[in-house]
């Protein structure tokens, strides 16, 4: 598996697995895998396969409400017990599948098995295992987010990556978020959208912050107004923001193959990157 370097490979899952992108996803398997993942019985899942599915050790998990028994497999026992702790099946699957990217990726990269990827989930705040992931002991930077339908993982090789994405609620009370989240010139920008495209709009000012404070681990701590973006309708863009600078901030929109849903990505590398997406149907079946 390549990551090649420079790229940010944006890693795209539908809950339902249907193909989301073009079927020119590049995917290709650590040796060691190839020998034992071919087809529905594949070390990767499927009936009776060591990592999940009907007969391995973790197939209980099935009935606890999860659509992927045979990803499960590939999560860690930290991961299992979030999992677990999940009250919701649509919560438990966005998590497995982000999971299962994560790892199947970032397995591929380095050479070893996905349940074997080191994986540092620790919070900065309270150092439970829920904070913003990272390989250890490797520089590979990346980016995880769900939503609605979609699981989005943001790979970069070196640099800080923030991905978000959103499912648009058409219901969005968007004047009364608006006032909270947006800054008095963005609060106007939204005003002169047309109503129907008000909630899309509001939406895409959201992810393009989200990514942002993704990017720089602050997540939703800091006051989103202050975090100044362009409008919805010109490329995303930092206008100002007093906690790092913005010039140093790269943000572009992700063009996904739902529209239903809107997604953005920040780095903070010296320019901004190419952002590749690619289609995790091909590495989750
Ligand atoms: C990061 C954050 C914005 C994500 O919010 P969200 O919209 O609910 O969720 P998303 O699906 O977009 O992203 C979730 C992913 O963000 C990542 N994440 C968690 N904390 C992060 C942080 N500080 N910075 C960047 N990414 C973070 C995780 O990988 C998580 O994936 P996981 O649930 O599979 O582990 C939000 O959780 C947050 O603000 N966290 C930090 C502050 C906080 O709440 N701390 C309290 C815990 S002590």
């Amino acid at each position: 598996m390549s990551l090649r370097d420079g790229d940010c490979e944006v890693w795209i899952a539908r809950t339902d697995l249907a193909r989301t992108t073009r079927a020119d996803a590049t995917y290709a398997e650590p040796a060691h895998a190839r020998t034992t993942h071919s087809g529905p019985s594949s070390a990767y899942g499927g009936t009776g396969s060591a990592y999940g599915g009907t007969g391995s050790a973790y197939a209980g998990l099935e009935h606890a409400g999860t659509s992927y028994p045979g990803l499960i497999g590939d999560l860690n026992e930290v991961e299992r017990e979030r999992l677990a702790a999940y009250r919701r099946t649509a919560d438990r699957n966005r998590f497995v599948l982000g999971c299962a990217i994560t790892r199947r990726v970032v397995g591929a990269y380095l050479g070893v098995d996905p349940a074997d990827v080191p994986l540092d989930r620790t919070c900065q705040d309270c150092g439970k295992p829920h904070g913003k992931v990272r390989v250890a002991g490797d520089p590979l930077r990346l980016s995880v987010s769900h939503s609605g339908d979609l699981v989005l993982v943001a790979f970069h090789r070196s640099n800080e990556i923030g991905v978000d994405v959103e499912q648009v609620n058409p219901d969005l009370d968007t004047s009364t978020l608006a006032s909270v989240v947006l800054a008095p010139e963005e609060v106007e920008a939204l005003a002169s959208v047309p109503s129907a495209e008000r909630a899309r709009a509001f939406t895409t000012y959201w992810t393009r912050k989200e990514a942002v404070l993704k990017a720089t681990g602050d997540g939703m701590r800091v006051e989103l107004s202050r975090l100044v973006i362009s409008s919805p309708s010109s490329a995303a863009k930092v206008l100002r923001w007093r906690r790092f600078p913005a010039e140093h901030i790269h943000l572009q929109d992700i063009r996904l193959p739902d529209a239903g849903h809107v997604a953005a990505l920040a780095d903070l590398g010296p320019k901004a990157v190419p952002v590749v997406t690619r289609d995790a149907a091909t590495i989750l079946s």
